[in-house]
């Protein structure tokens, strides 16, 4: 186990990369157990595996949730930060070099905690994570709450669904419900036959998107994943399906190359203004 001095030592200490500030990345569905906790992971995974500092911020209640999927306990979260019952130094767990995890307890309980004082005293202790690079927020399914805030604050949202169609459904009522604040969202097809199929499935919902929804919006393809074994086992043995080289592995990095590219395309206005203790204190202003 990992002291907390190192935890932090590390967390501070610099990188190959030049720091050009935080991307944040929401990971979110309309209906659940869609992989939105297997895809933040191995998004992490590669990320760091390729020398950035990623946290992953787990407001998930789902049935399999990210300390689950990595192999690692978590005691305490960022519920008992909200409630100062401890320091966000204490719920940080160090999974593997270059990835924290920042463990939520539900997104019901922290995405819908609208309590501006609780939001203000976390703050003071939120410029810990400002080094990373990135923070993956696996959000939980569903529409409500703060998840629309959390949203409309995050750099890049990628909603994940199965050709399925009641999961089509609830993707398609998630991005008219973002389309409110967000004038970018992209879709990730997961567990598809092939990419026909998602390219199909992707092209039909744009469809419905472009004659229905009213605001500006661009929805776009990130990419696919094939429903593979080398994925559903993973998941039972507890590692990281992007640790093995297989197909499933060059399709996940195949759509991570697209997400940095979009993401170095974008000019930051002011690197230093993209930090997470900024991205709390603007949640907090919508309060
Ligand atoms: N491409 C895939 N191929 C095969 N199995 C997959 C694939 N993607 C996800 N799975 C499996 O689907 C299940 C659900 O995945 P996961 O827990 O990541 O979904 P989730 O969206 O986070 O769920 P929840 O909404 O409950 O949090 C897991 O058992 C996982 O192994
Ligand atoms: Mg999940």
């Amino acid at each position: 186990m990992m002291n907390q001095a190192n935890k932090l030592q590390n967390l501070m200490s610099k990188t190959s990369k030049p720091h050009k500030g935080t991307h944040f990345v929401a990971i979110t569905s309309g209906k659940g157990g869609v992989g939105k906790s297997t895809i933040s992971a191995n998004l992490g995974n590669i990320l760091a595996k390729n020398g950035y500092k990623v946290g992953l911020f787990d407001a998930d209640i789902g049935l399999a949730n990210l300390d689950v999927l990595l192999n690692v306990r978590a005691d305490k979260n960022l519920l008992h930060v909200l409630r100062s019952e401890c320091s966000l130094e204490d719920v940080l767990i160090e999974v593997k070099e270059n990835l924290w995890l920042i463990p939520g307890e539900s997104g019901d309980e922290i995405l819908k905690y609208d309590d501006k004082n609780i939001y203000e005293r976390f703050l003071n202790q939120a410029s810990v994570l400002d080094n990373l690079d990135f923070l993956i927020i696996d959000t939980g399914a569903g529409i409500g709450g703060n998840i629309q805030n959390f949203l409309e604050m995050a750099d890049e949202v990628v909603v994940v669904t199965v050709p399925d169609p009641a999961a089509i459904t609830d993707a398609y009522a998630m991005i008219k419900a973002s389309s409110k604040t967000k004038e970018n969202l992209l879709m990730l097809l997961n567990s598809v036959k092939n990419e026909d199929e998602a390219l199909r499935v992707f092209g039909n919902i744009k469809k419905v998107a472009a004659v229905n929804i009213k605001h500006p919006l661009s929805l776009e393809l990130l990419g696919f994943l094939s429903q593979s074994k080398d994925i559903s086992s993973s998941i039972k043995k507890r590692t990281l399906f992007t640790d093995e080289d297989t197909n499933a592995t060059d399709e996940f990095k195949a759509l991570v190359s697209k997400l940095l590219y979009r993401l170095e395309q974008k000019v930051l206005d002011d690197a230093s203004k993209k930090s997470f203790s900024n991205f709390f204190k603007k949640i907090i202003e919508r309060f």
